[in-house]
């Protein structure tokens, strides 16, 4: 059995990689990275390692031959319509190569919002589905640091949250339950053809947050709403949807999801340890 991984270089599939490796032996994944340097910490490893670009369909289909399972990262592209032509190859590659199974990396709840960062991964669940090839959809909620771009900084120094109003109730969840539960999905012949919708189980909103930045600090912080607050995180916040959940990250990764505590006491350590290194 082969698991190839694109993306494998960036912070979603390293810490696949990571995992995995502790599943399966080494000599049963290939990496895909676009620059082979960045695979060098694998190397001592007996992983294969091939090199892709999602803009050239050649490159693809060589490293997707004799593949089982291929987990296709979505590319961080930020035009969609560039964006769609590249998932368009990987997709087309994977059918040449007689890949087995895709497991491809969605967005939650995407039926649920009319912007093209869901479109894209509708049509890309779509294209895949037109292969005919078994395949599951990893629907992942939003990246848990969304967090660090409200204004944690400000906040704990002013004492005060200060919020776009009338958008409150988040699903997010860390990369690192993410990366669990698409290991275990890649080491498991039990999922084809499901689509999992990968959120917290429970929403969170901004009172637990200062609740969660005033433990970690020490220092009260509380929380205001005001339509100064504008600015384009809210603006997207508000055209997808951060609220719905479910039990299927929870389920597949056998235990409970990241509390939003240890998501934002992570974010303030990573931050210090950034700002620690810039000096
Ligand atoms: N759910 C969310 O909140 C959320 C947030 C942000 C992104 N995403 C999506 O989730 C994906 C994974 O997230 P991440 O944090 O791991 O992103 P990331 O760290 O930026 O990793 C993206 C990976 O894609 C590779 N890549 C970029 N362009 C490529 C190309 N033309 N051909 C082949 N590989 C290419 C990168 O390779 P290099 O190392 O060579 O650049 C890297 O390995 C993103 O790509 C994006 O589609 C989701």
């Amino acid at each position: 059995m082969t698991i190839t991984v694109t993306g494998a270089s960036g912070k979603l599939g390293s810490l696949i990689v990571r995992q995995l490796l502790q599943k399966v032996g080494a000599n049963d994944i290939t990496l895909c990275v676009r620059d082979p340097k960045k695979a060098l910490l694998y190397q001592e490893l007996d992983v294969g390692i091939r090199q892709i670009d999602y803009d050239s369909p050649e490159s693809l289909q060589q490293a997707f031959t004799h593949t089982s399972r291929l987990l296709f990262i979505s590319s961080p592209h930020m035009d969609d319509t560039v964006r769609i032509r590249q998932h368009s190859h990987v997709v087309e590659a994977a059918k040449k190569a007689n890949v087995e199974h895709i497991i491809y990396t969605s967005f939650a709840f995407p039926e649920k919002s009319d912007i093209s960062l869901t479109h894209l991964h509708l049509a890309t669940e779509h294209a895949i589905r037109t292969t005919g090839i078994p395949y599951t959809f990893l629907r992942n909620a939003l990246y848990a640091d969304f967090i660090a771009q409200l204004g944690l900084g400000v906040a704990t120094r002013t004492g005060e949250l200060i919020t776009y109003p009338g958008i409150d109730g988040f699903n997010s969840v860390t990369r690192e339950d993410l990366a669990l539960a698409a290991a275990n999905i890649l080491t498991n012949n039990a999922h084809k053809n499901q689509t999992y919708e990968l959120t917290a189980s429970r929403p969170w909103h901004f009172a637990d947050l200062v609740q969660a930045l005033t433990e970690i600090t020490g220092a009260p912080i509380t929380h205001r709403e005001d339509s100064r607050a504008d600015n384009w995180l809210y603006r997207f916040l508000s055209r997808i949807d951060t609220t719905s959940t479910t039990n299927d990250l929870e389920t597949l990764i056998e235990k409970p999801t990241v509390s939003l505590y240890e998501a934002v006491r992570q974010i303030l350590t990573d931050k210090r340890e950034d700002n620690t290194r810039t000096k």
